[in-house]
């Protein structure tokens, strides 16, 4: 196959070869008929698919939960299936790369596309990219890593250079990719807007060149993030393989004088057409003739995911699941308008929604609904909050439905705290002084911080669940399903004890982490810091033994080898799933 490569790209002329390692359009690649070269096409994910027609719209598809909630499902399996779900409608589309799985670190809590993100922690980060790249890969269809690396704020995200020491890049920026990479194979890796250390992703041929081909096997080709070029030769001779939009030729000349004045090797460029055009050749055979997929089964499907991805952080004498004889006080905008996906590159078409609302009222739940808020505005409405307050006095139960507005998160800018809307804050304080029981349902991207949390009984975090997240909502609040979701990030007290918060997000265009290594739970470990919830917490609604812990060790490689295994019980009346999380740290290093 190498060797055909290299024939196609011998029969190329220059001309050819700047035009191939450039976008067509938007989202196809280069066609060169005159040597039967296609193009392919693709579009975004990672959640679903956002094929983007000519006339501009996007065509439907199965929005499943967002990153933030499928990390924390800890589930390879779930992932994978979600990853091969995507496959699916993706070659039904006729798609050839869906661009995802987004592996950046969360290193604050206010980077503005966290609910894309995985997680905090780097081996479940990159546990989690690895199945979801396996998922979608099995469906022959590529996938785009992404951002390499290091995109961890919106804040400047085209030019913010980060300074970031080599331990903590080795350790927490680099290693979840590291895994998905080695343990993968993506077919496309996208690099990131941003610096570091000086130098732009894009031309940065120590992280494209270096590490990731040189140290880590990369065999796919490097595709830029969506306007991340500058200085088109230099890119090409750092190991970016291809640009991304198309350009109109825009740098093709560039691309070719640099190759004629001798400051770009040739086999430099022969190289990124090789890259690409292995992948191409490779696309258009893969593509299966009349694929299809059934929408009920994935919806079906979404809401199982949905449910798994959800955690159950507080439940004081077992508010949840209610019972169905209880008449529940529902209130909050998000049961009938809920938010379940967020804004920018990843915002899909979905070809249905579920909301709390529709799923109780199909289930024959008994419930009174009120508003209670509105999400226009931040200002406590009074007219609301009375009709609210009444109908939880006379329910006794209320459940609210509490999250970020669509505005607060999102692609393209960060957070400027941690908060919620003031007025549903006071909303949920006066519920609690009413005496009522209170459950309340997150639906928000990212951590939000909970001063009311001592006082109401339950939380369930929804994060951002996807299209069916009301339908998975209603079977966890009746106990249909197990909540079984454990963080896959720390909920701090308040924003300040962050350990990024003193650099976070820099200025003058440039970041420095100065926090290292101390990212998420190890520094709230480290410092012995109280959090209001910890990486790995969830509740369930049944409970586990943890029997016969052993540990084995075996000789490989000249290292040892240890295996640790346990056996789970599950000791409690109800049918659930659990995650057994195992920490280990090196006795004599600081971290
Ligand atoms: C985003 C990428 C996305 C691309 C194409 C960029 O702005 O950072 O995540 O895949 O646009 O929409």
């Amino acid at each position: 196959m190498k060797q055909g490569i290299r024939d196609i790209v011998a029969q190329m002329t220059l001309q050819e070869k700047c035009a191939f390692v450039c976008g067509l359009d938007k989202w196809h690649t280069e066609p060169i008929e005159r040597l039967g070269i296609p193009s392919i096409m693709m579009t975004d994910g990672p959640h679903g698919l956002r094929k983007i027609v000519e006339d501009g719209h996007t065509v439907q598809a199965t929005c499943f939960p967002a990153g933030a909630g499928l990390a924390s499902s800890w589930n390879r399996d779930l992932i994978k299936r979600v990853g091969a779900a995507i496959g699916e409608e993706a070659q039904a589309e006729e798609i050839s790369i869906v661009l995802g799985p987004a592996a950046n670190i969360k290193r604050s809590p206010l980077c503005g596309r966290n609910f894309e993100y995985l997680s905090e922690d780097p081996y479940l980060t990159g546990e989690m990219a690895k199945s979801h790249i396996q998922g979608v890969q099995s469906q022959n269809v590529g996938t785009s890593l992404k951002h390499f690396c290091a995109n961890n704020q919106e804040t400047m995200r085209m030019r913010v250079d980060e300074i970031i020491d080599e331990r903590a890049l080795r350790e927490i920026y680099l290693a979840g990719f590291e895994t998905a990479v080695k343990e993968a194979a993506p077919a496309t890796v996208m690099c990131s807007y941003n610096s570091v250390n000086g130098t732009p992703l894009a031309c940065n041929k120590r992280f494209l060149t270096d590490v990731l081909r040189e140290e880590w096997g990369f065999d796919g080709f490097v595709v830029s993030d969506w306007g991340a070029i500058k200085q088109r030769a230099e890119c090409v001779a750092a190991g970016l393989d291809l640009e991304m939009p198309g350009t109109k030729g825009t740098f093709n000349d560039e691309i070719e004088a640099a190759v004629l004045n001798g400051t770009l090797p040739e086999s430099k460029l022969d190289e990124a057409v090789e890259h690409i055009l292995s992948f191409v050749l490779d696309a258009a055979k893969a593509q299966k003739k009349g694929a299809s997929y059934s929408k009920e089964e994935h919806d079906r499907f979404a809401r199982e995911a949905a449910a798994e991805c959800m955690v159950l952080l507080k439940n004081e004498d077992e508010l949840l699941p209610f019972n169905s004889s209880d008449t529940i006080a529902v209130i909050g905008a998000f049961a009938e308008t809920p938010r379940f996906q967020g804004g920018g590159s990843s915002h899909i078409q979905p070809n249905k929604v579920t909301s709390l609302l529709d799923a109780l009222k199909e289930q024959g739940r008994r419930f009174t609904y009120s508003k209670g808020f509105s999400l226009e505005s931040d200002e406590l409405d009074e007219a609301l909050a009375a009709e609210a307050l009444d109908a939880a006095r006379k329910a006794g139960i209320a459940l609210v439905m509490a999250g970020l507005p669509a505005h607060y998160e999102s692609e393209g800018y960060d957070r400027v705290h941690m908060q919620l809307p003031p007025n549903q804050n006071k909303l949920i304080a006066r519920l609690c002084a009413e005496g009522v029981r209170v459950a309340v349902v997150l639906s928000n991207g990212s951590p939000v911080e909970l001063p009311w949390a001592d006082w109401v009984d339950s939380i369930l975090e929804a994060y951002l669940g996807g299209q069916a997240s009301g339908a998975a909502l209603a079977d966890l609040l009746y106990g249909e399903a197990n909540p079984s979701g454990r963080l896959a990030e720390t909920f701090p007290m308040r924003l300040q004890d962050n350990p990024s918060y003193l650099n976070f997000p820099g200025a003058q265009n440039r970041v420095e982490y100065r926090e290292s290594v101390f990212v998420g739970y190890r520094y709230y470990e480290k410092k012995e810091l109280g959090v209001r919830f910890p990486f790995g917490h969830g509740l369930s609604y049944t409970s586990f033994a943890y029997e016969t812990l052993r540990v084995s060790k075996e000789r490989m490689n000249e290292r040892d080898l240890l295996s640790v295994s346990v056996t789970v019980r599950n000791t409690g009346k109800r049918s659930g799933q659990e995650v057994v999380q195992l920490y280990i740290a090196a006795p004599d290093v600081q971290a």
